[in-house]
């Protein structure tokens, strides 16, 4: 079975971005990361690994996010991608790009989904009492972070914990989560 061809969508850090390279790359191959904000230091680990980093600015294309999409789709379809997987891209996508890769586009979460969609997760499972937290991979659809569950991670939320001890413990989580579902999802395709 070949590898299937991924394309990373980064806005900043790059930290799952790092895990998915790191991990063994046997089911998929990372080709392409793209950052829509150019300063993003995810782009400089890609180039690290050996792998073509592209900044698309956004901004450019002001109010016109469909636009901008356009450019991507293209950028990813010139590459031969096959499957896109989203890590803390930080832009809401149109009906057009999320059609356009229906059934191919994958989303990290920090949250167990359908718990705490949005932003802020971790403060908000603390204010609401959660016992259990955590992140979930799934399949982006129109509606944000409501797509079809791919797995989740799940760990116990401890008294004195704050958003900062929780984000620290659900990023490790997301890194060995993100690389496994990712796999699953390249061989099931
Ligand atoms: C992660 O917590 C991810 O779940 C969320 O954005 C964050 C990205 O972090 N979507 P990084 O850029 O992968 O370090």
């Amino acid at each position: 079975m070949s590898k299937k061809r991924v394309a990373v969508l980064i806005s900043g850090r790059g930290s799952n971005l790092q895990a998915l390279l790191d991990a063994e790359q046997d089911a998929y191959e990372i080709v392409l990361v793209i950052s829509n904000v150019p300063s993003a230091a995810g782009l400089e680990r890609a180039r690290a690994a050996g792998v073509e980093a592209i900044a698309l600015d956004h901004k450019p294309y002001g109010k016109n996010r469909e636009a901008f999409e356009r450019d991507l789709d293209a950028l990813l379809v010139q590459r031969n991608v096959e499957l896109v997987a989203l890590a803390g891209f930080m832009r809401v996508l149109t009906p057009f790009f999320v059609n356009a890769w229906k059934g191919r586009l994958v989303n990290i979460h920090p949250s167990l989904l359908p718990k705490f969609p949005g932003v802020n997760t971790h403060a908000r499972a603390i204010e609401a009492g959660e016992t259990e937290h955590g992140c979930t991979v799934h399949l982006v659809v129109e509606e944000v972070d409501s797509g079809e569950i791919l797995g989740q991670a799940t760990m116990p939320i401890l008294p004195g914990d704050t958003p900062e001890t929780l984000a620290d413990r659900v990023l490790t989580l997301e890194h060995e989560l993100y690389p496994r579902c990712l796999a699953a999802l390249a061989r099931a395709l």
